[in-house]
């Protein structure tokens, strides 16, 4: 315990020295960005431009998929097939009756002892079942979300500065406004992300990753998961469970997620066309933001900080980001023709928010093909004027976080595309 609690500490401040290293070198000068060209969506590997809606299903997705799972995220496992849900509790009184609380832990292997994660939903009372919802992962534990003292309280591993215990609950409760997300008719559920695999790097011991090893193998091979793509797989399992459940509405889940688990929202939504909506908050490097324009955090960074993040492979294109045989703007391209929205922070430069945008806007002409009305236009809007089509883009006031301001262009976008 002693050791782990060390172990722990020096990884992180490893971590914080690297970091603070990497962004004290960081260009954040629009001049000083170089002279890119974006692999173009719709130009097939055969060189043909893809010109119609089946051409773009049959060929040239399925091959844009691929290069991401082969030298972004690497390639996940399907649904284990001893995979069981257990329903720990249900409330039908939760927040002074306007909702439903359930617990659901999955069981990955079918086995207590085996990885599992818990799934905490709420459902409001007072709307038609089944009820649309949102669907994201957490940093601090699911009693972080909200100050019920219904909520149990997550035992997992948690990051070093993350409280833990009593005082803990409601610590995130800013970020996941619950009672304005019920009073629209939606349902929230949410999961911590270090039940599905803790966010440090010990060479994929601990998390979901050896449940999968074939015999003999001790770590990921160089095009499989990182750990980005096992927290994208654990929100495919919830939506197993949420296919079972007959208060939700599964054909209208949308998926969402702050910063590295924005990242992780997006590449869910890629791998898993279930999920109805996607909305990347904050994502950046990795997620939204282009990276051929090496502002803000670069691909050699984020590699070297978070070596754990993206598959091995990933790390070729260190300083090397002309030679991926992708960029951003496919991965949101990869959503198509389902709802997509992108959200940046003014002071958030670390993340690009005019790459973020640029991304939004590259995958324009996929929706246009499959014939939606994209984004409404190619020019980047000002603060706090969301542009919103089939893809939707705002840039709000303020740093690195997930607001208000942000959660009601994401309700006002669900409304609007679940037809409500
Ligand atoms: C770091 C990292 C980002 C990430 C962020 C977060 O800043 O460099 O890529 O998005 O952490 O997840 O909070």
């Amino acid at each position: 315990m002693r050791r782990f609690t060390l172990q722990t500490f020096a990884t992180a401040l490893l971590t914080l020295i690297v970091a603070s290293a990497a962004q004290s070198q960081t260009n954040y000068d629009e001049s000083k960005v170089p002279q890119y060209t974006l692999p173009d969506p719709l130009i097939a590997a055969d060189g043909k431009q893809v010109a119609d809606a089946e051409t773009w299903r049959t060929v040239r997705r399925p091959e844009i998929f691929r290069l991401f799972e082969q030298h972004v995220y690497g390639r996940s496992p399907g649904r284990p097939e001893k995979m069981t849900f257990q329903v720990r509790s249900v409330a039908k009184d939760a927040l002074g009756g306007k909702a439903t609380r359930k617990e659901v832990r999955v069981l990955f292997a079918g086995t207590e002892d085996g990885p599992k994660m818990d799934v905490l939903v709420y459902l409001p009372n007072d709307a038609k079942r089944p009820v649309p919802l949102f669907v994201g992962l957490n940093f601090g534990g699911n009693h972080s979300i909200h100050t019920d003292p219904g909520i149990t309280l997550s035992q997992s591993w948690m990051r070093s500065k993350t409280k833990t215990g009593e005082e803990s609950r409601g610590t995130a409760a800013k970020r996941w406004p619950v009672e304005m997300i019920l009073k629209r008719g939606y349902g929230l559920a949410t999961i911590y992300y270090g039940d599905i695999d803790p966010d440090f790097h010990d060479g994929f011991q601990n998390g979901v990753h050896p449940l999968f090893y074939k015999d003999g193998q001790t770590k990921p091979a160089a095009d499989e998961w990182g750990s980005i793509a096992a927290w994208g797989w654990g929100l495919s399992r919830a939506l197993d469970y949420f296919e079972t459940d007959d208060d939700v509405d599964h054909k209208h889940v949308a998926v969402l997620g702050h910063s590295r688990l924005g990242k992780t929202s997006l590449w869910a939504g890629a791998r898993d066309q279930r999920f109805a909506l996607v909305i990347s908050n904050d994502s950046g490097c990795g997620g939204a933001a282009l990276n051929r324009r090496q502002i803000g955090e670069t691909v050699a960074r984020i590699n070297t900080s978070f070596p754990h993040w993206f598959c091995e492979n990933f790390k070729k294109y260190n300083n090397h980001e002309d030679q991926l045989p992708v960029d951003q703007h496919m991965l949101i391209a990869l959503m198509a023709p389902r709802p997509v929205y992108v959200a940046s922070a003014e002071e958030d430069r670390w993340a690009d928010p005019r790459g973020e945008f640029l991304s939004a806007a590259g995958a324009d002409a996929v929706y246009r093909l499959l014939g939606t009305d994209g984004i409404p236009t190619q020019k980047m809007p000002e603060v706090q004027q969301p542009v919103v089509g089939t893809i939707g883009y705002h840039v709000r006031h303020g740093s690195h976080d997930v607001t208000d301001y942000d959660w009601q262009q994401y309700l006002g976008f669900a409304d609007r595309h679940f037809g409500k």
